[in-house]
């Protein structure tokens, strides 16, 4: 008997109030700010679809909660991309996604991304997850600030020996990025998981469940990364955005569903004026 191969899942974490960059987040929610050619959600939605998942659970806040829909479900539908939202009311970290996508996820393995998260690199995390067969897979990026992060260590063999949130005296450059990989272990797991000392459940703890079993695998990503949190950072992935044409680099999926977009809001803004 053939073995089923389970079937990927796919969550971009677009929660929270982004106060940090008020008044810019008062009416809209940071992932739907533009960053460049299309909204900063379309981004980490673009690794999802790239990488062949067509079910994807979109996790927003209580504000901003239809426009998600409004935008996102129409455009793709047409193109066997099956996207739902649902919402969190107070962001208590980012393992939280994995019980609110409890029953979408259902038996199957899941890719998280995080919504402010702008890869140049893409392709290494879609052949990731088309690759994919058990246990847990994440990203690290050298950078200049480690300490804003997780922090994955290696020994001289090259295997991670650790992964700590956010160290005061961080043990190397190498911070985690924000898109995991997981088998279907993980919903136990995270409904499991107990809050740190700063009263979040930590991704980190998921990591470390995966490391301790000797299943986890870390790949290095090329290419800049950035975390849109801040104005600056926010600013940083647009620049990013049109120098390295990342739209270019999207999948025809979305390059179609955007030109379908634009013809249905021209024709409707003709309608209007007449
Ligand atoms: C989160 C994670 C951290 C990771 C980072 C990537 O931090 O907790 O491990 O390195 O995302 O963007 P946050 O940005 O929520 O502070």
């Amino acid at each position: 008997m053939t073995k089923r191969k389970k079937k990927m899942k796919g969550i971009i974490l677009a929660g929270g109030n982004a106060t940090r960059l008020y008044p810019n987040t008062a009416q809209v929610s940071k992932h739907l700010l533009p960053v460049y050619k299309a909204p900063m959600i379309f981004y980490p939605l673009n690794i999802l679809i790239k990488a062949g998942i067509r079910d994807i659970l979109v996790i927003v806040s209580p504000a901003h909660s239809g426009r998600f829909l409004n935008l996102l479900e129409p455009m793709f539908r047409d193109y066997g991309v099956r996207i739902l939202s649902t919402v969190q009311e107070i962001p208590s970290g980012l393992p939280e996604a994995f019980k609110l996508g409890e029953g979408f996820i259902g038996n199957d393995d899941v890719t998280l991304i995080l919504g402010d998260n702008i890869f140049e690199d893409t392709e290494t995390i879609s052949e990731a997850i088309k690759n994919f067969e058990s246990g847990g897979h994440v990203f690290a990026k050298k950078v200049s600030d480690p300490e804003r992060f997780g922090v994955v260590s290696f020994d001289e063999a090259g295997t991670v020996k650790s992964i700590v949130e956010k160290p005061e005296k961080p043990e190397s450059n190498f911070a985690v990025t924000g898109a995991y990989i997981y088998d279907n272990r993980v919903v136990d797991e995270a409904a499991n998981l107990k809050p740190s000392s700063r009263g979040e459940l930590e991704i980190v703890d998921l990591h470390n469940f995966y490391l301790k079993k000797g299943e986890l695998k870390m790949s290095i990503i090329e290419g800049a990364w950035v975390d849109a949190g801040t104005e600056d950072s926010y600013l940083d992935v647009c620049i990013l955005a049109r120098e390295k044409e990342l739209y270019e680099n999207f999948d025809p999926i979305i390059k179609e569903a955007i030109e379908k977009g634009r013809e249905r809001f021209k024709a409707m803004s003709k309608k209007m004026l007449k």
